[in-house]
């Protein structure tokens, strides 16, 4: 099998990558990744040289995409490219709207093009917006996106159906909770609270801190998401997550447990606006129909995933703003 990946080079694609390439000999893939401030074509280092894979730079949303497309001509398209944080996207809208639905229009459009068989849309369980009492989306449940991030996600989900409904294209699409593991980029909660308390400086809860996401390790997400490339219904959408929703400042307790930080460097800050309350899916589906089922257990996922970024200080120190590398050169000198 011939994939195209998009996106490849940041925190789920590239985990995506190397699981497709460790667990199945025949496959070659190529990577599309505009290498955005998220991108980064080191945290793929170990499998630069495999002669089934092969990286490419491009922008999703651009015209290049179709030759790309033409001139390898994959069995199938996987898309992780995406403008991913919803606080980003409350300050610059237009750049969500430009990758995460124009973007995926224009793979849609290039794909068909070039004959590609399947076009698989890695979606969010937030397009469902916030989910009240002790209910789970199901795939059928209205499309109620709260943040910009969201909505330009909902609207891609809007365009595949669209375009297998109307060009008969296949499409599958995937929605998966909250995704934690190495790699993540340091602005998403997880490794931001990781990352500060390393280094003794505060951690900023939004509000009161009572929010709560299903937390899924990348690993589990990346299989499921195999599974519906090789299994899902054209057409279909799919649910992945764990079915466990601790609160945020809860994670945010046993990361400083973990760590043995003290719990004075919690920071109770102002609100995210329209921070949804809650996010909660039911995997009914990708189970029976898929045969997935998560494997990581997440006081264990987390405690290594703490570990992971002990031991990688070099991987996302440079990531952090310049006010956060200047504390560290002033406190702890050159980083490891
Ligand atoms: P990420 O921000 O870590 O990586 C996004 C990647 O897309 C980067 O490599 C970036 O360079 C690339 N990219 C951005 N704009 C591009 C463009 N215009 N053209 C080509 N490449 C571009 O994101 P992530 O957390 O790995 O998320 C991957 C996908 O999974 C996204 O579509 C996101 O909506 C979805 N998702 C994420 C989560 C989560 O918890 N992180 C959960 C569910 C779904
Ligand atoms: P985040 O990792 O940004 O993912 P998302 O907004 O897509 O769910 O945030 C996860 C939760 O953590 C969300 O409820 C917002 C909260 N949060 C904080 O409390 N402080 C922070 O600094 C960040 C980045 C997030």
């Amino acid at each position: 099998m011939k994939l195209l990946v998009t996106g490849g080079c940041g925190f789920i694609g590239s985990h995506f990558v190397r699981l497709a390439l460790a667990r199945h000999r025949d496959i070659r893939l190529v990577n599309v990744d505009r290498l955005t401030y998220a991108g980064r074509g080191r945290n793929l280092a170990d499998i630069e040289r495999d002669s089934r894979y092969c990286f490419l730079k491009a922008d999703v949303a651009s015209s290049a995409m179709f030759q790309i497309l033409h001139r390898h001509r994959p069995d199938a398209v996987v898309n992780f490219a995406a403008e991913s944080h919803v606080d980003r996207s409350i300050h610059c809208a237009a750049d969500f709207l430009k990758t995460n639905t124009l973007g995926v229009q224009n793979l849609l459009d290039a794909a068909r093009a070039a004959g590609v068989r399947r076009f698989v849309q890695i979606s969010t369980d937030e397009v469902y917006g916030s989910i009240s009492g002790s209910g789970r989306a199901r795939e059928n449940a209205p499309l109620l996106p709260s943040s910009p991030y969201s909505a330009s996600k909902a609207a891609a989900d809007l365009c595949c159906l669209a375009a297998h409904r109307t060009h008969g294209q296949d499409a599958v699409i995937t929605r998966c909770t909250n995704n934690y593991g190495p790699y993540q980029f340091p602005e998403k909660m997880i490794p931001l609270m990781i990352t500060n308390a390393l280094h003794d400086i505060p951690l900023p809860v939004y509000g009161d801190g009572q929010q709560r996401r299903d937390w899924i390790h990348v690993e589990d997400h990346c299989r499921g998401i195999f599974l519906a490339l090789e299994k899902g219904t054209a057409g279909g959408i799919y649910n992945f997550g764990m079915g466990s929703e601790p609160p945020n400042l809860m994670i945010v307790l046993e990361i400083l447990k973990i760590l043995g930080k003290s719990e004075t460097l919690i920071r109770h800050v102002k609100d995210r606006p329209g921070h949804d309350r809650r996010y909660a899916v039911d995997t009914t589906k990708a189970r029976k129909e898929l045969g997935w089922t998560p494997l990581m257990n997440f006081e264990r996922g987390l405690a290594a995933t703490v570990e992971w970024y002990r031991e990688n200080t070099a991987w996302w120190l440079r990531l952090k703003d310049a006010a956060f590398r200047k504390f560290y050169r002033q406190n702890y000198g050159r980083p490891s």
